[in-house]
């Protein structure tokens, strides 16, 4: 999609039950609210040795709260570079871009830290996990950068909840791949944040690890009401979400998942 005009005729709009009215009676009722984030006319470009890439262009967005969306797109379409982007990591090149209400262009990098301090979590595709810290310590660290309370017990629930119990002095270097993501992901979500971006969070996973990352993301978007934001490449990942946005030629194109939010493919929840 290019702009909200172009949505209306771009997008398909069933409802949760597949009918379009209720999928209108779900765009009257997101119309109504602010978005927890928004892009206008997005534009990223980078210089490379051959010359300049327009990664992003002309990129328009809106996410609400609680709701789960799936980002997907081939190899190299910019989807790490938007998320990044949307999450006031990486700055744009031209176009408008709030996140909760605020504008991000205001913000120099501390304001944007500060920002999401807390609400924001965000698991990397290649993790970025300290080296030096264990895994305990990597879960603990958004709480000591924020507010919060820096509860050990928390940290070490939420390393539980990702079957990592056994794992909670190792350092990044005597983790397994998987084990790494999975503490990535424990670190995104101890502060409770309003909104998760995750790159491929299941990326490195096993089917049935990856099943049970992907019921634990669904089970806190729908008790929590965190809104999640998921870069995937896993049509069944994608199908969960409310909506899958699929990155081509630098925009976005919208579908909205007629069996999508919280259960599992087969309609039935593994928890
Ligand atoms: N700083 C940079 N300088 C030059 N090119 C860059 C830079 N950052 C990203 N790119 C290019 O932009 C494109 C998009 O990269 P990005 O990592 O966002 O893709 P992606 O959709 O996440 O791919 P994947 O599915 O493989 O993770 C790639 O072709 C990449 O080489
Ligand atoms: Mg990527």
């Amino acid at each position: 999609m290019s702009t909200p005009e172009a949505r209306k005729d771009d997008v398909e709009h069933p409802g949760q039950d597949g009918s379009p009215e209720a999928g209108h009676a779900r765009s009257a009722r997101q119309q109504n609210r602010t978005p927890i984030l928004m892009a206008r006319q997005l534009e990223k470009t980078v210089d490379s040795g051959s010359g300049r890439i327009t990664i992003l262009n002309a990129l328009d967005l809106e996410i609400h709260a609680g709701e789960s969306v799936a980002i997907v797109g081939s190899s190299g379409a910019g989807k790490s570079t938007l998320l990044a982007l949307l999450a006031g990591l990486d700055t744009l090149t031209r176009g408008e871009l709030a996140l909760f209400g605020t504008s991000l262009s205001s913000l120099d990098e501390d304001g944007r830290a500060r920002l999401r301090s807390g609400q924001v979590g965000f698991v990397f595709q290649n993790f970025q996990l300290l080296p030096t810290l264990t895994a305990l310590e990597n879960v603990l660290l958004p709480l000591e950068l924020s507010d919060s309370d820096v509860d050990t017990q928390q940290a070490s629930q939420w390393l539980a909840r990702v079957g990592l119990e056994a794992r909670v002095q190792h350092l990044p270097k005597q983790l397994s791949g998987g084990e790494q993501q999975r503490v990535a992901i424990a670190r995104a979500f101890v502060t409770h944040p309003a909104l998760v971006f995750a790159d491929e969070p299941t990326g490195n996973l096993d089917r049935a690890t990856g099943d049970r990352v992907a019921d634990l993301l669904f089970t806190l978007n729908r008790e929590s009401g965190t809104t999640l934001v998921v870069v995937t490449h896993d049509p069944q990942l994608a199908a969960r979400c409310d909506r899958t946005l699929t990155l081509d030629e630098g925009r976005l194109h919208e579908r909205i998942n007629p069996h999508g939010s919280s259960h599992a493919p087969d309609g039935a929840d593994r928890r």
